[in-house]
């Protein structure tokens, strides 16, 4: 697990060892995330955005059943890498991204996601940061999610390989990237993604940090990155 001791969050890190989960445990529980979620919807909105009427290759890195796919607008070529695919096509690749770097065909893109990611990466996130700078084009966005382990209900689901607070997080992710906005995807009492309606739908458009309030209740973060300048 890739935490320090003063990271306030590990019970004991001399007796947990890192376990990594393959694709027996993926091709299954990946299904979860089959039907359109909050947040991956949130982030569709975003990217729509983003990309605005352009024409952009999209990299979706731990795809998953590559559910984004059906919520982006037609201008957006979308590419996705995982170590389950569900069902194969020629824009998505079937890799583990521990096992070799994260790539597609030599490609560079425009935007890269990795969303709901980086809490199963165990001790390579800053390798896999590293990787994911070398693949964005110029002027490229990268978004990236993270759980927010301050919440207060924090609760540490047990597939979970890396887990630190946000502020280590967003420290490693600046050593690779300028990160140019970050907010809550959503705030709720308990730590999960808002199901009722009344809370979902004022927050979809949501992008704001609240004092005090997002550190306790934002369930996730979004990040949104460019390439960090030279030097
Ligand atoms: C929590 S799911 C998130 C899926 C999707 N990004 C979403 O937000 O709905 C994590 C995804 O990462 C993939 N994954 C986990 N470890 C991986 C690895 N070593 N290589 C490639 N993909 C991996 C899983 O198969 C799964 O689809």
């Amino acid at each position: 697990m890739n935490h320090s001791s003063s990271d306030g969050l590990a019970p004991d890190p001399d007796s947990f060892t890192v376990r990594y989960y393959k694709k027996d445990f993926w091709s299954q529980e990946n299904l979860k995330f089959a039907r359109p979620h909050f947040r991956l919807e949130k982030s569709a909105r975003l990217i729509n955005k983003i990309a605005g009427g352009r024409s952009c290759e999209l990299l979706d890195v731990g795809c998953g059943p590559a559910t984004l796919q059906r919520l982006l607008h037609d201008n957006i070529a979308y590419h996705g890498i995982d170590i389950a695919i569900q069902e194969p096509a020629p824009n998505l690749i079937e890799a583990d991204f521990l096992e070799s770097p994260i790539s597609f065909d030599d490609k560079k893109f425009d935007i890269i996601i990795a969303q709901g990611v980086f809490e199963y990466i165990g001790t390579y996130q800053e390798q896999k940061f590293a990787e994911i700078s070398e693949l964005l084009k110029p002027g490229g966005c990268f978004i990236a999610t993270y759980v927010n382990f301050g919440h207060r209900d924090r609760g540490i689901y047990w597939p979970y390989s890396n887990i630190q607070q946000m502020r280590v997080f967003r420290g490693s992710l600046s050593r690779h990237f300028r990160i140019d906005r970050s907010f809550p995807t959503s705030h709720n009492w308990n730590n999960s993604e808002p199901n009722r309606w009344l809370i979902r739908a004022p927050q979809m458009p949501m992008k704001v940090n609240i004092p005090v309030i997002s550190a306790l209740l934002a369930v996730e973060y979004f990040f949104i990155c460019s390439a960090a300048p030279l030097g």
